[in-house]
């Protein structure tokens, strides 16, 4: 059944309050829920439908006189008084049986919860629809031993023992409306690293984070993200924290990275126990990035929430960009940007030229777990960072306070988002709103003219048409400009040109010399770009460019384009490339994370959707064999220098993943990965014996690996961190990542062998899946044996947990860019996948999108 933007209705009653008792039991806990309700004034429709799935009913009672409520597909229906009354129902819920990990579940002995979007209807009867907000009022009783602490949303206003048994309770209140998505309950045997934080008005907050009894010595720096990120949206936003607690929580089973519920947010245990033993300098970072994110969620997503889920990037686009912007202050914005767009062309290009490609803003769907999607959260976050550029940095700042100031409360709309713009900047934004709304990546077109006098960029744009919208229109983007001389003096600084039109041009006069032209600086739209001038000009731009950005992108452009050429004529790789290369990374007055992202080169799956897009089916192996030549190539004009950086970048001093002792090791490795190509894995070996931290040890042993000298230290490894599931999954991943393509699909399986495999836990499933589709040549390899081996997974999984198979399968949306036998090899696994007896709508709605 497929659900339509165009359809909404609000919701035919008012919840004034909601009162949830829940009486704990691993396999029937019982929920109880008293909710005191009114017609709507503004609604025409006096339905009273409640969503409910997987629910025992025992009883229900309107204004405490018995009913039979008559029950539906998805929920129950009953007739109700035209005027307040109160409903009671009684339902029974199995947590243990509960592996899709949506609504109240176990995980490791712990109850939690995960509502967004649709799971509270597997918690108790509920309008469960991000428009009807209530105050929620939750008691907890459970066994004393097993669940010690008993958490929920809000302050904490009761505790004490039950008279008759060894059980206790603990009453929650939530003073601010919320829709039933934000709900939240733990309870289990958990201890808290505490801390508290003095807000702008003075207030004193606590703050805790909650984890196993072991974990403990993990959570201080969350603590410091969550503290940084509190202070931040005070000084940058004005926004400040509105309870008295706030609560994260971190749990080993759970589909995503984490979950903004008020007051209690629920975290992925990977993103948000760091150690240095355990976590690497990645994970360090992604962990500050997503504390940020969950807690900007309390003003952009909670205080003002989505009317209904077609509105989803009103709060992920917004909170993503939000954390870019707090990333970029914390740490280098150069080298955040550079790390944002790489993402955005990995994850949501792909998507956007796929058989997946959705708008910003979708207009239906069947499942809306399927579209958390990078098109939503990363496309969206860039919507807004274009908003930002139009109109500049202080008309931002006083729009979103109009924004916080009209819809705190709200379950707003796009259109209150875009009207709060117009409103304050004065600005028409119906083109803009196309971002929104139109589908696909645009392509820019630029070309150059010169008089002697006057410079012209002669810009074109196109959109590929799509199924559901076959016509395009042109969209506002902002593509920032700037100018350099031949000697690569910066004589025109960055300008916003707005190409709103097909074809637009934009001159600038008293040119005495033709300039160099460095266009679309820091990425100001998510578009591709073809311009003049090729390899020299990208040569140039490598040596001079004074936008970061830009630089970065004219090396990785080389890169590309040497390697599109060795691919498709077997050519050598660029010798301009290379000495480029050379040049920047002798340059120690540039930052060395910076450094570090120049060693990287376009990744495989990268390049086949190049090779595509240029009408060729990419040759998997070929792609690899390229790739590895450039590498060796590298290794080999860097080899005097590779030595040398790796000892300057050596981090001494205890272990901090602090912006500057991250860059230096990223930089370090990067040269050791090269030059264990030439030592055989020397170097690595004695890093790896020598390292203290995660980020060292996996380095080396990757290194060691990639040049067949890692098998000890890979059975080491496991020796030394089988007792830790987050560093184990590492050790699964890395040996697939490592694996040779014709290698790739055996080893998974042997992994799926392991003991320690456990495909109810998303986080090892997508460390061995994952790592499978991931690696481009090995996926694809010959045969197709990667194929029928994920789809095998897939089939096992999708009863127990829909909501990451789905997920899984987007492994598959490139399937049409390879050749004939590879598109046969790749349906047949489509076809038997979607032919599965029973299969759930979250995995049927994905391969059907993706058959199309
Ligand atoms: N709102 C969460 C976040 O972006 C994501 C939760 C998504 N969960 C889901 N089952 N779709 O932080
Ligand atoms: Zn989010």
């Amino acid at each position: 059944q497929t659900i339509y933007l165009k359809d909404y209705t609000p919701f035919g009653y008012i919840i004034d309050a909601v009162d949830l008792t829940f009486r704990l039991d691993p396999t029937a806990t019982r929920v109880i829920s008293r909710l005191s309700l009114r017609p709507n004034p503004e609604a025409s429709d006096p339905c009273f439908f409640l969503h409910g799935e997987d629910l025992k009913l025992i009883s229900a009672k309107i204004d405490g006189q018995d009913i039979a409520p008559r029950l539906i597909e998805g929920g129950l229906e009953a007739d109700v008084p035209n005027a307040p009354f109160v409903w009671e129902t009684e339902v029974e819920i199995n947590p243990q049986a509960n592996t899709a990990l949506e609504g109240l579940y176990m995980s490791n002995g712990m109850y939690c919860t995960q509502c967004e979007a649709q799971g509270f209807r597997k918690i108790t009867y509920y309008p469960d629809r991000p428009d009807v907000m209530s105050v929620f009022t939750v008691r907890i009783e459970g066994n004393t031993d097993t669940t010690p602490q008993l958490l929920s949303n809000g302050n904490k206003v009761e505790t004490g023992a039950l008279s008759n048994s060894d059980a206790q309770f603990a009453v929650w209140h939530d003073p601010w409306p919320k829709p039933a998505y934000l709900f939240a309950l733990v309870a289990g045997d958990l201890v808290a690293h505490q801390d508290s934080i003095v807000t702008m008005s003075g207030k004193t907050v606590q703050l805790a984070i909650w984890v196993r009894p072991g974990d403990e010595n993990k959570c201080s720096f969350g603590m410091d993200a969550l503290k940084k990120s509190m202070r931040w949206d005070e000084d940058v936003y004005g926004r400040e924290y509105d309870l008295d607690e706030f609560n994260i929580v971190a749990v080993d089973d759970f589909n995503m990275g984490a979950m903004e519920n008020k007051g209690l947010n629920i975290f992925n245990s990977s993103c948000v126990l760091a150690s240095a033993e355990t976590s690497t300098d990645a994970n360090f970072e992604r962990i500050e990035a997503i504390i940020a994110h969950e807690y900007f969620h309390n003003w952009t997503g909670n205080r003002i929430t989505c009317r209904d889920w077609f509105q989803l990037c009103l709060k992920e686009g917004l909170t993503v960009f939000r954390d870019h912007q707090f990333t970029a202050d914390e740490r280098s914005a150069p080298v955040a940007r550079i790390d944002n767009v790489l993402a955005l062309r990995a994850r949501q290009f792909p998507e956007d030229q796929g058989p997946l490609s959705h708008p910003v803003r979708p207009e239906s769907f069947q499942e809306i777990n399927n579209f958390y999607t990078a098109t939503v959260y990363e496309k969206g976050a860039e919507v807004i960072g274009m908003l930002k550029t139009l109109v500049g940095d202080a008309a931002y700042a006083k729009a979103l306070d109009l924004y916080f100031d009209r819809h705190d409360g709200d379950a707003a709309t796009i259109e209150d988002w875009l009207k709060v713009f117009q409103d304050s900047t004065g600005r028409d934004l119906s083109q803009f709103k196309r971002w929104y709304s139109q589908s696909g990546t645009p392509q820019v077109t630029v070309r150059e003219d010169y008089d002697g006098d006057t410079f012209t960029l002669h810009m074109s744009q196109s959109t590929a048409p799509s199924t559901e919208q076959p016509n395009k229109l042109p969209q506002v983007i902002p593509v920032a400009v700037g100018l350099l001389d031949d000697a690569g003096n910066e004589i025109l600084p960055t300008q916003v040109l707005e190409l709103d039109q097909d074809e637009k041009s934009f001159s600038f006069s008293g040119m005495s010399a033709r300039p160099t032209p460095s266009i679309l600086r820091n990425f100001s739209a998510p578009v591709m770009l073809t311009q003049e001038g090729g390899n020299s000009r990208r040569a140039f731009l490598l040596a001079h460019d004074t936008d970061p950005f830009n630089r970065w992108e004219a090396g990785r452009m080389l890169a590309r384009a040497s390697l599109v050429d060795s691919i498709t004529t077997g050519s050598a790789p660029n010798p301009d490339y290379l000495s480029g290369l050379v040049a920047v990374l002798s340059d120690t007055t540039l930052d060395p994370a910076y450094r570090a992202l120049m060693f990287g080169q376009p990744t495989q799956s990268e390049l086949a959707g190049i090779l595509h897009e240029s009408s060729t089916a990419p040759d998997p192996q070929a792609i690899h064999d390229a790739s590895e030549t450039l590498r060796a190539a590298k290794a080999e004009t860097l080899a005097d220098m590779l030595p040398d950086l790796y000892a300057q970048n050596q981090v001494t001093g205890p272990f901090s993943p602090d912006a500057e002792a991250v860059g230096k090791r990223a930089l370090a490795n990067a040269a050791l990965a090269l030059l264990s190509r030439q030592d055989g894995g020397a170097t690595a070996a004695l890093q790896y014996q020598n390292s203290d931290n995660m980020t060292q040890q996996l380095a080396a042993l990757a290194a060691l690996l990639d040049v067949g000298a890692g098998d000890d230290h890979l059975a080491a490894f496991e020796a030394q961190w089988s007792h830790d599931r987050l560093v184990m999954d590492k050790w699964f991943s890395l040996q697939i990542m490592q694996a040779k393509p014709e290698d790739v699909a055996d080893t998974t399986r042997r992994l799926t062998l392991h003991a320690d495999f456990d495909m109810k836990n998303p986080n090892r499933f997508r460390a061995v899946m994952g790592a499978l589709s991931m690696h481009h040549a090995g996926f694809h390899h010959d045969g197709g044996a990667a194929y029928t081996l994920l789809t095998d997974w897939l089939i096992k999984l999708d009863p127990l947990n829909p909501q990451t198979t789905a997920r899984m399968c987007s492994a598959f949306q490139t399937w049409t860019r390879y050749d004939a036998g590879r598109q046969a090899l790749l349906r047949a696994q489509l076809e038997r996948l979607v032919a599965t007896p029973n299969l759930s709508r979250d995995t049927s709605e994905m391969i059907t999108r993706i058959l199309g």
